[in-house]
């Protein structure tokens, strides 16, 4: 025992162990983001502990993609990807943290404050570059499933992917998620030396973790399973959906919804800290930060899709 904890403190890393080396996290202790003590938070690997690590897994429910006519419908019995982000452990966030990594076509706000002042983030004019490179590394099941479940409205679906990868893992020092560094702006790089392109290497990452986190929420089943579906006839009052959410997540959810009254859901948000890196998905459920936004006193329409947006 005794010999086990001296051997495990000398394979700890050192603090931010410099770029390429030893980000081996199979070597190093996880711990739950958002719950490391003062003296760990200056000696524990980035790679493999998130440093915003208050971690949520965000879903849309649409009725329709308005691109129907190019054959961009949404994915009966099944809520669509919104992304995977990295709050701060307060709720707070930080965005568009790498711009030698920005490849939002759009970029919503256009500045990295969202101010005026902030630095301005010049918008990205190189097309499509996540369904290349998934067919460059033959990653067909991936992009037939991204095809499917990450969903966009009123614009292709590329453009909404680079949206939430730019925002939400290109990380500067200590913003955005540091488990996908790839040691630019004096990070670490988390992939050390294994790939021939680092960037790539974390892009096809995340998407992976995007995958995986939105299999582990099956928002639709679990409302359905309470006899909660779609119905354009019948309302559902936010505390019978919040409670079905919660017992099946483990913890109390953000539920969006919008209208001059608050009463169409459209988005559920899971909060969650993550034991070590968020690529492997082992996520402690907590409580939302905010409140809801949904109209708390009238029912809430869970619309059926439009006839013709789903398959
Ligand atoms: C990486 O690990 C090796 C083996 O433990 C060690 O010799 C080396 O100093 C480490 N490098 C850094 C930058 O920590
Ligand atoms: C940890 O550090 C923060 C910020 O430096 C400080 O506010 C807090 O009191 C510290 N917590 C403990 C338990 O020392
Ligand atoms: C939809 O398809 C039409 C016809 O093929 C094409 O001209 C248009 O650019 C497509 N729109 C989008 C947003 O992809
Ligand atoms: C690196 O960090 C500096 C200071 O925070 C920032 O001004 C700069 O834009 C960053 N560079 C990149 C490529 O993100
Ligand atoms: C950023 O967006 C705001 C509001 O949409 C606009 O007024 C401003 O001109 C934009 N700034 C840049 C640099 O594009
Ligand atoms: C940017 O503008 C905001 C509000 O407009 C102000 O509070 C802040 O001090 C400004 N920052 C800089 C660096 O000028
Ligand atoms: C690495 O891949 C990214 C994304 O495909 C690309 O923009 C970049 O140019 C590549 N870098 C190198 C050195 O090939
Ligand atoms: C919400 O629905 C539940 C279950 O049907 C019911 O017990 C509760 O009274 C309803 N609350 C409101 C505010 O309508
Ligand atoms: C909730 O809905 C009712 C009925 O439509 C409406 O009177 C009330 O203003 C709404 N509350 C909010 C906060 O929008
Ligand atoms: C989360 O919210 C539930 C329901 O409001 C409450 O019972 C529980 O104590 C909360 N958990 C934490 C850790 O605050
Ligand atoms: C249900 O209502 C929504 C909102 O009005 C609408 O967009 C959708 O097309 C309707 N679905 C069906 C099947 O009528
Ligand atoms: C949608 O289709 C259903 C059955 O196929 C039909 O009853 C309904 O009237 C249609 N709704 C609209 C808005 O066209």
């Amino acid at each position: 025992m005794l010999v086990a904890a001296a051997l495990l403190s000398l394979i700890a890393a050192p603090a931010l162990a410099w770029q390429y080396d030893n980000h081996t996290c199979a070597i190093h202790p996880q711990y739950y983001s958002c719950e490391l003590s003062n003296s760990t938070l200056k000696t524990y690997d980035t790679c493999c502990t998130p440093v915003q690590g208050l971690v949520l897994v965000t879903q849309y429910w649409d009725t329709y993609t308005g691109l129907e006519k190019n054959g961009s419908v949404l994915p009966k019995n099944s809520w669509t990807i919104h992304g995977l982000w990295p709050d701060h452990c307060d709720g707070s966030y930080g965005q568009y943290c790498d711009l030698a990594r920005q490849y939002d076509p759009v970029p919503s706000p256009n500045t990295t404050t969202g101010l005026a002042n902030g630095t301005v983030v010049p918008p990205w004019k190189g097309g499509d570059i996540i369904t290349p490179l998934l067919n460059k590394y033959a990653k067909y099941d991936l992009l037939a499933y991204i095809n499917k479940f990450w969903k966009s409205q009123g614009s292709p679906d590329w453009t909404f992917w680079q949206h939430v990868l730019t925002r939400a893992k290109f990380s500067k020092h200590a913003t955005c998620f540091s488990t996908y560094d790839v040691g630019n702006n004096n990070t670490n790089n988390c992939y050390g030396l294994e790939y021939a392109n680092d960037t790539e290497a974390s892009i096809i990452d995340f998407t992976e973790s995007v995958v995986r986190a939105q299999i582990q929420y099956p928002t639709y089943t679990w409302l359905s399973n309470a006899g909660i579906t779609p119905s354009n006839s019948t309302g559902y009052n936010l505390t019978s959906i919040q409670s079905v959410l919660t017992k099946a997540s483990g913890a109390v959810p953000y539920l969006g919804c919008y209208g001059a009254t608050k009463q169409i859901l459209s988005e559920v948000w899971y909060y969650s800290h993550s034991l070590g890196r968020p690529q492997d998905s082992i996520f402690k459920p907590v409580n939302q930060t905010g409140s809801s936004s949904c109209n708390a006193t009238a029912p809430l329409w869970y619309y059926q899709r439009t006839n013709g947006s789903e398959m």
